[in-house]
Parts: structure tokens; sequence; C-alpha cells
């Protein structure tokens, strides 16, 4: 591909991840064009540093576990050993074929596709090797990095971050994974199914502290029994090289030892040295401030996924770009409602939610006007059929709809899609009970839940 030399768009994109890319894609459907700027690869950190290459991992981890434990379903077989150049060319083979599809999707006439670094140097324009792109619109989608903290030096060989974590050639014997969120949970158990001792350490009470304060409870019960160590509420001090590994200290004195130590506290979003500021667009601890409309109050200038204070999710981006191309195009799109965004941590055992939790909705309503039903899968067939544990979690608005979604087990990933509906479309558990939830499977536990809810439980123990 011949690189441009500049010129006029409906729009210019800086960055082509998931928020970039979307946005490309929904502004040549509505006959936009766009010039989509990326130093690096188009897909940014979800399809080559992110979601994609760590769910690989997450799926060759879950075969290693059916594997070990395959004697309780009758099935006789040993798990030899986790080859990680087999598991890479694996995870790297899946990331190739997508990021040959998208390279197919954007390949379009409305679409210009500009590799190299931009800066914004003016209010309608991004330069690229000293060629100017100048929009109607500006698009900024420049993503996140995986932050530090002060004092902890990431050398990517024994002190790493997750990009590091998803090149490694082995599998390290020992871990410590300091933090507790969405990376420090998925990797903890991606390094303890292959075989790897692993320490968590998080400064707040709990795992996941973001989620339902009873999901970190169920979390940290399967942690204890997969015998991953976890330590909470004190924050970490500092590491120290040793002479095979790292020694990390935690706030009161006690030190772990590990090969490596993944640096898990966090993404920031790249925001520095772009030119953001000079052209007058607001910053809050490198975030870019929008309004609802992802508008920046600058020019035509809008920003779209990990740079916009909230959830840094992929799916986040995708539709934030797609919001931001339909503005454009005048079509007034309805604003995104954030806790309407589902999350799903792939770890073992999975958590899915969404809408809000326990606590903030008695905060946000008072807790008279909430109520709550769990439904433990140890009553759903499927669940039992697959060995896994957890529960669904309902949180309702008494006489008014479904305020969150939480769950937590084997698989409940693949639930959120019905619980996003259910929570988006502000449904009342008792039009969820008249539906029919196919038998046997996991779905049924979320119908279980809304029947239980809604009054008439069926396969519910008390
Ligand atoms: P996070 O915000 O989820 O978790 C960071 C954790 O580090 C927090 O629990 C925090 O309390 C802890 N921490 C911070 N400073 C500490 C200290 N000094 N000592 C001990 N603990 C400390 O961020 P994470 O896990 O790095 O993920 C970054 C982003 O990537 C998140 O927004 C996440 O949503 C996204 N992501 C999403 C995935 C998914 O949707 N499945 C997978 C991986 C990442």
């Amino acid at each position: 591909m011949s690189q441009p030399n500049g010129g006029t768009f409906d729009i210019v994109i800086l960055g082509a991840g998931s928020g970039g890319y979307a946005a490309a894609l929904r502004a040549a459907e509505l006959d936009l064009s766009v010039a989509l700027i990326d130093k690096a690869e188009l897909g940014g950190t979800c399809l080559h540093r992110g979601c994609i290459p760590t769910k690989a991992l997450l799926h060759a981890a879950e075969i290693a576990d059916q594997t070990r434990e395959s004697e309780q379903f009758g099935v006789k077989a040993d798990l030899v050993g986790i080859d990680m150049a087999g598991v890479n060319a694996y995870k790297d083979g899946v990331v190739a074929r997508l990021y040959k599809g998208l390279q197919g999707l954007l390949k379009q006439d409305k679409i210009t596709l500009v590799q190299g670094a931009g800066k914004l140097v003016a209010k309608d324009t991004v330069e690229v090797d000293g060629q100017r792109y100048t929009g109607r619109n500006v698009i900024l989608a420049t993503g996140s990095y995986s932050r530090s903290l002060p004092g902890l030096e990431v050398d990517g060989q024994r002190v790493i971050a997750s990009e590091h974590a998803l090149k490694l050639d082995r599998v390290p014997s020992s871990a410590i994974v300091l933090g507790g969120g969405v990376i420090g949970v998925e990797f903890a158990s991606v390094w303890k199914s292959f075989g790897a001792d692993v320490t968590i350490l998080e400064a707040l009470p709990r795992l996941v502290a973001a989620e339902d304060e009873e999901i970190s409870k169920t979390v940290e019960r399967a942690f204890r029994k997969r015998k991953i160590n976890f330590k909470v509420g004190k924050p970490f001090e500092k590491v120290e090289h040793t002479e095979n590994g790292v020694r990390a200290t935690i706030a009161g004195g006690e030190t772990v030892e590990a090969e490596v130590l993944l640096v898990a506290v966090g993404r920031g979003p790249t925001t520095a040295n772009l030119g953001y500021e000079q052209q007058g667009i607001t910053l809050d601890r490198g975030f870019v401030i929008t309004n609802e409309r992802l508008h920046t109050g600058v020019g035509n200038i809008y920003a779209v996924g990990d740079i916009v204070p909230g959830l840094q999710l992929a799916h986040r981006g995708f539709q934030q770009g797609i919001f931001v191309a339909e503005e454009i195009a005048g079509l007034k799109p309805a604003p995104i409602d954030e806790a309407g965004i589902p999350r799903v941590t792939y770890s073992d055992p999975e958590i899915a939610s969404v809408g809000l939790t326990e606590t903030k909705a008695k905060e946000q309503y008072g807790a008279d006007k909430v109520s709550t039903y769990n439904y433990n899968l140890g009553g759903n067939g499927k669940s039992q059929i697959l060995k896994t544990a957890g529960f669904v979690k309902l949180v309702r608005l008494n006489d008014g709809p479904v305020l969150g979604v939480h769950m937590v087990g084997a698989r409940m990933g693949e639930l959120v899609g019905e619980a996003q509906l259910i929570y988006n479309w502000e449904a009342f558990p008792e039009e969820v009970a008249q539906l029919v939830h196919a038998h046997p499977t996991q779905n049924e536990a979320l119908g279980e839940a809304f029947l239980a809810l809604s009054g008439k439980p069926l396969h519910a123990h008390s």
C-alpha cells in the first residue's frame, strides 16, 4: 500500500483500535470519507495485545484443567505438560486470522489508511510525517497503555506488563500478580492452570473490587480451592531483584518471592505529546473530557474509547465509535448508558455483570426500594453437568425494572447477552419470567432467578 500524502476528509480518526476502526467502518457505511491513522497495526490493543490473545490463553488454560480433571467425568487422560510454543502458535494464529479479516473490512474506497504517528496540530488537522490530514471532524481514539506505580520499573523480563506476559515463551514456575482487578485475575487464572505457583497482591479489601461484593467472595473461595494465593487490603510497597527473580514487599513488611511480577494496576490513557492540550482540549489525569455526546467542546473534535473516562472495554469503544460516526452524519443517536455496558472477566470462575451492583443500587434508590435474589447454580442441571459452582444474582427496583444482573461460574460470560437486553430494555422480572429458557442450559439459571424473583420459583432451593 502506498502512503497517501495528506488531504481533506469528512472525518480524520487518530487511532485504529476498537473505537477508531468502528467509527471508520460506520462512517464509510454512511458515505463519509475517512482518514484512519495509526502508528501500529490496525485493531489496536484488543486484537493484538489484549482481549483476543488473552482469551486464547484462557481457552488453552481451560483445556489444561479439563485434561487434568478428566477422571471425574470417567475419561482417562494425563496432562503431560504445557508446550508454550504450541500455545503461542495457536494464540497468534487466532490473532492473525482476525487481523486479516479486519484489514479486508477496512480496505474500501471511503477509508484512507495512514500508517504513522499522528499529532493534532490544529483543531481540524492531524499531521503524520509532515503530511497534513484535515477533517471537517476529528475523532481522537488513541487508546491506553499499561500503567505502573511510581518507582516500579517494568523491565519486560522479570517485572512485566500484560503485553510481555502474552509473549512469554515459557510458563513461569512462580508469579506475583500485582493488582487483583480484571487483568490480574485473568492472568492468575491462566498461569495457575498452566502449573505456576501464583500470588495476587491487591490493595483493596477484595479481589475484583469493582464487582458486586458477593461475586468477589465467590471468586476468592474458588481461587482458594484452586490454590491461587492472594493477599488483599495491603498496598504494594516495593520490588527487589533476587538471584532467580523478584521479591515484592507489601504494607506491613510481608514479602513474596517469585520468578516474575506482573504489573496489573490499571491502564492509563494515551494522550501525552499528541497536541491535545495545545488545541484546548481538557484533560483530567490524562483522560479526555467529553460531554455525553462524546464531543470535547473544541471545534468538531470527538473522543472515543479508553481515553474517555469510564469502562475501558473494547465493546464500549465499538459502540462509541459507531455513535460518533452517526452523530457526525446527523442521525442523532441515543447516548450510551455506561451502566448498560456488559462486563465479563474470563477467569475460572468466569464473572459477568451488567447494571448496578446491590450497593450502588441501594445508594441510588434507597435500601428499602431495592430487592435482590440469588439463584445458586447448584439447582441448574447444565451447571451440574459441567460441575461448576456459582450463582446468578438479580437486583431489582421494587415494583420496577431490573437494575443489575451479576453472575459467577463457568461460562457465565455467554449469558451476559440476555442479561444486557433485560437491563437495557428496562424489563420487569415478571415479564422475563414469562419467557421460556431451553432445558438443560445454563441460561435457565437466569430464567429460574426471574421466576423466583417474581414469586413463582421452580427449581429453587431456599
Ligand atoms: P483494574 O482497574 O481492573 O485493576 C487494577 C487493580 O490494581 C485494582 O484492583 C487496584 O486496586 C489494584 N492496585 C492499584 N494500585 C495498587 C497497589 N499499589 N498495590 C496493590 N494493588 C493495587 O485494571 P487492570 O486489571 O489492570 O485492567 C485494565 C483495564 O483493562 C480495565 O479497565 C479492564 O476493564 C480492562 N480489561 C478488561 C478485560 C475484560 O473485559 N475481560 C480483560 C483485561 C483488561
